[in-house]
């Protein structure tokens, strides 16, 4: 029997043990314990980071959502899968249950069939979350077509660049969203998008908020009379393990977004089975991650990893604050939610409200806290350790990427010790290290410095769509032999992980990945500005938030300053999103640069820091009485 459920510290240092000698062997159990496939595998793992190239369970057979619905019907068939809980409290929650969800999927899977759909085909996915999210998404991939999902909190312009770079021929979206008390009219950016997308040839439209939308006759269909008329059984098409299960996007620190592949056999067995140990989930907890579907934490840990282990996941529509900060509460002690996962930022969010909305919540149904995305400070652990665990339902701090698929570095609850602000543990099977900026690996404990990881996991993405060679450079051009994670890390004397920030050009702010270059390029289609730079700095709610520097053209002589912000970042929400907004602008009159010309960030950095103690020698810079100006004018 492979060890399928951790359930004490004795026991993961013997797997991990075990996973790390004999990963092909360790991988190999699992996978033929614990899932349904049509064929089974020839070769276990090949792989090689040099080209790079890796392959798990090469020559097998499999469809995901058989794993993930048909092969519960016998005995889960009427407990609920998903659980709705929709944007207005007052409306009802929904239920679905593996039954449901079977005939919903398949009447779905026959309405893409019916547009044209096929096997290897993109199908970009712009919906809020609504069980159509998920529904689609597992459509998809019954049918065997490529989705990918794009954050319906995306701008038109993001959309297109994401549609265009996948050449996805049908896009599904909803005619609108609610966010709290807002409506989004979705629909509307979809139709923005696709003015530059010829490739585009079917959209269609769940109905959400009853709006009054226009529909391109021959293009725009509604969903609802396709789906009625659909049949409920559809066959699970017969897919390679390698095969492309999915497209999704993520922020590089130049160039366009980079479509991230995952496959499907590796990425279907990690996930389940770090979503099993990770939130230590037993058959009749109901799970709840309050991520979007859109980001790979809802990929994983909301639809693929809990519906695989046959759980019962929450879908939640709405946002912390609505009707009031009590709402996520309100919602675990409605469903009686026994793991919660997490963005640090919402915590520091809900804490900056106070307890008196926690406390009117019974929480005792509460077993295990996650966290995700972003480093947790501890002030927030704690806050988040005593108000909402209460001191007895352990945190897991649970390090991982849209790369990585499923979550690499966490304490296993109830299992690891945690300790605050580190990622502990890396997960079975996963090794990491730790490199100098030499390339040497430093071994031992209490050292610092990037985090790479020596050896593939299951559901490591395999390419960047349409840019092997960008894959290769981004990943494993920096060490040789190395997956490098674009983080910083240092490990304690025990051997735990902490994990300390980007050390690439990528921000993330309030758990989202920014890059900056294609910020700094919406900046600069302004036509007073010059050009610009972004910089995070320390933010209380936000973890991070985003500085700009910007040099106007002619001076920027007779502009008023508050109106250019208010149109930069204008700008900036049309090109990516709100969520790409700056919080600082900073008129400049020029930035410091190399000789070369190369912007010097570090400089910049540490202005929006506040921390200019220490500059470093600023002489040799093409322009350094620029500097001085910088200073004198922070904000
Ligand atoms: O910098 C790390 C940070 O988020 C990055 C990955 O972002 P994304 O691909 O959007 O995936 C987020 C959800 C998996 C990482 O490179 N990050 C993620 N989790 C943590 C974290 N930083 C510190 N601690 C974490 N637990």
């Amino acid at each position: 029997m492979s060890n399928y459920h951790i359930k004490h510290l004795e026991e993961y240092y013997q797997v991990y043990r075990k996973s790390v000698r004999n990963p092909e062997i360790f991988w190999e159990e699992i996978a033929e314990e614990h899932f349904l496939w049509r064929k089974k595998w020839d070769t276990v793992l090949e792989w090689d980071f040099a080209t790079p190239e890796v392959k798990w369970f090469q020559g097998a057979q499999l469809n995901i959502t058989e794993n993930c619905i048909d092969r519960h019907l016998a005995t889960r068939g009427d407990k609920t899968a998903i659980l709705f809980e929709p944007n207005n409290p007052d409306d009802d929650a929904e239920h679905i249950t593996y039954n449901q969800l079977y005939r919903r999927v398949n009447q779905f899977a026959n309405v893409l069939k019916e547009q044209g759909v096929k096997k290897g085909d993109r199908v970009c996915i712009y919906v809020p979350m609504i069980p159509e999210l998920a529904i689609a998404t597992l459509a998809c991939a019954r049918i065997g077509a490529i989705h990918s999902v794009v954050f319906a909190g995306f701008s038109a312009t993001a959309l297109a660049t994401r549609i265009n770079d996948s050449d996805c021929k049908i896009v599904i979206t909803s005619d609108g969203s609610y966010r709290g008390a807002k409506t989004i009219d979705l629909k509307g950016i979809v139709d923005e998008a696709l003015e530059s997308c010829d490739g585009v040839e079917s959209v269609l439209v769940a109905k959400r908020i009853n709006s009054d939308i226009t529909m391109k006759e021959g293009r725009d269909k509604w969903l609802q009379p396709l789906l009625d008329e659909a049949s409920n059984q559809c066959k699970a098409e017969v897919m390679n393990a390698e095969d492309p299960l999915f497209i999704l996007y993520t922020s590089g620190s130049t160039g366009k977004p980079k479509g991230m592949v995952h496959t499907t056999a590796g990425y279907m067995v990690y996930t389940a089975y770090t979503f099993k140990n990770a939130f230590q989930y037993r058959e009749n907890d109901v799970y709840w991650c309050t991520a979007d579907i859109g980001w790979i934490t809802g990929h994983s840990y909301i639809v693929y990893g809990p519906l695989c282990n046959g759980a019962t996941t929450v879908m939640f529509e709405g946002v912390p604050s609505y009707p009031d900060y009590s709402r996520f509460w309100d919602i675990v002690e409605k469903h009686k939610v026994s793991q919660f996962y997490t963005a640090p930022t919402a915590i520091r969010a809900l804490a900056k409200q106070g307890v008196e909305f926690v406390e009117k919540h019974d929480l005792s149904s509460l077993k295990v806290l996650g966290s995700v995305g972003e480093p947790i400070n501890e002030e927030a652990w704690h806050w988040y350790n005593d108000n909402i665990g209460k001191g007895k339902s352990p945190i897991i701090d649970s390090w991982w990427q849209t790369e990585t698929g499923g979550i690499m570095i966490t304490p296993i609850p109830y299992v690891t010790p945690t300790k605050p602000t580190y990622a502990t543990l890396p997960f079975i099977g996963i090794q990491p290290c730790i490199m100098d900026e030499d390339g040497q690996e430093l071994k031992g404990n209490q050292v610092e410095g990037r985090l790479c990881i020596k050896f593939p996991w299951p559901s490591i993405a395999r390419t960047i769509w349409g840019n092997h060679q960008r894959y290769k450079d981004t990943y494993f051009s920096t060490y040789e032999n190395k997956y490098f994670t674009g983080d910083g890390a240092l490990r304690d004397e025990v051997g735990y992980y902490r994990i300390t920030g980007r050390v690439d050009d990528v921000i993330i702010v309030s758990g989202h990945n920014l890059g900056t270059a294609p910020i700094e390029d919406a900046i600069n289609e302004h036509p007073a500005v010059a050009e610009s730079a972004i910089v995070g700095f320390p933010h209380d709610i936000k973890g991070s938030a985003l500085y700009g520097y910007v040099t106007l053209k002619d001076s920027g002589e007779g502009r008023n300053h508050d109106n250019l912000r208010i149109e930069i970042n204008q700008l900036i929400s049309d090109r990516i999103g709100p969520i790409a907004k700056l919080n600082k602008i900073q008129f400049t009159e020029g930035l410091p640069k190399t000789r070369s010309g190369k912007i010097m960030r570090r400089i910049l950095r540490k202005i929006a820091e506040k921390d200019t103690s220490n500059l470093g020698d600023i002489s040799t810079l093409l322009n350094p009485e620029c500097v001085q100006d910088i200073m004198d004018n922070a904000l």
